[in-house]
């Protein structure tokens, strides 16, 4: 089953509550990105907290381990399902990632860890944009190699366009799990994304999570929306 996330790429605190109240009964799980972290950390938390919201936090940490541990000390909250880091940080930094998250959880007192994925190369670039910073050939065996690294750190999975899931399930195993963001409803407009894919077709490839901001965000009726993608992902799923 191929879930939903919705980002809640929103630059203000009250617009992005209102948002998340009327996405709850979707059932989606809510991401809230560097808008939420850098703009309004304190007022998104206490939604979330209020609603019990399911929340993937991506915070994308890329630093030296030391520090990213205790990025990921100060992000860990009940609720929290899922934190990101960069796997371009190194293997072990995205070790220290896991293993902090491990220790807060416990000090917290909560029963499970929330789930650390490993960013391999962002949706938005394309093999020719890897070409000019230096990392030259196709952009999913750097995406392959990423997530390998990865899985021998501890990640739980990584996030990477759906176009490479059936690659990284290959090399990884079934488990090690994938969050797709660039996922366009077919007729939407693709905005920065580059390696995008629909709701249908991000199923069919094996996709465990699918990431939409904009088609959601920005709809007139964002739950509607929402629904209307959950749908798409369930009709894959349990065909009639
Ligand atoms: O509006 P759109 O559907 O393109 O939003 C995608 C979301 O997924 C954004 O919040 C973006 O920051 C996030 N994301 C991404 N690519 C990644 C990781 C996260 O687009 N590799």
């Amino acid at each position: 089953m191929t879930e939903l996330i919705v980002a809640l790429d929103i630059a203000d605190a009250q617009a992005a509550s209102n948002l998340a109240h009327r996405l709850a009964p979707v059932g989606a799980l809510l991401k809230v990105g560097y808008e939420g972290l850098y703009g309004y950390p304190v007022e998104i938390r206490a939604t979330f907290r209020e609603l019990g919201a399911r929340v993937f936090v991506d915070a994308k940490l890329c630093d030296i381990p030391r520090t990213v541990e205790a990025a990921m000390r100060a992000l860990i909250e009940p609720g929290v399902e899922i934190i990101d880091v960069h796997a371009f940080g190194g293997a072990t930094m995205m070790r220290a990632a896991v293993a902090a998250a491990a220790r807060r959880t416990e000090e917290l007192g909560m029963t499970v860890p929330p789930k650390v994925f490993a960013v391999t190369v962002l949706t938005s670039l394309a093999s020719e944009d890897l070409d000019d910073i230096g990392l030259h050939g196709q952009a999913a065996d750097h995406v392959v190699r990423l997530a390998l690294l990865a899985r021998t750190a501890g990640c739980a999975g990584v996030v990477c366009s759906a176009l490479e899931v059936p690659r990284i399930k290959t090399a990884c195993g079934p488990d090690f799990q994938t969050i797709c963001p660039g996922i366009r409803p077919a007729g939407s407009a693709h905005g920065d994304q580059k390696r995008v894919v629909t709701p249908h077709d991000a199923v069919e490839l094996g996709a465990d999570f699918v990431v939409v901001g904009r088609p959601i965000v920005q709809a007139p009726d964002p739950a509607a929306a929402a629904r209307a993608i959950v749908e798409e992902l369930r009709a894959v799923t349990e065909p009639r």
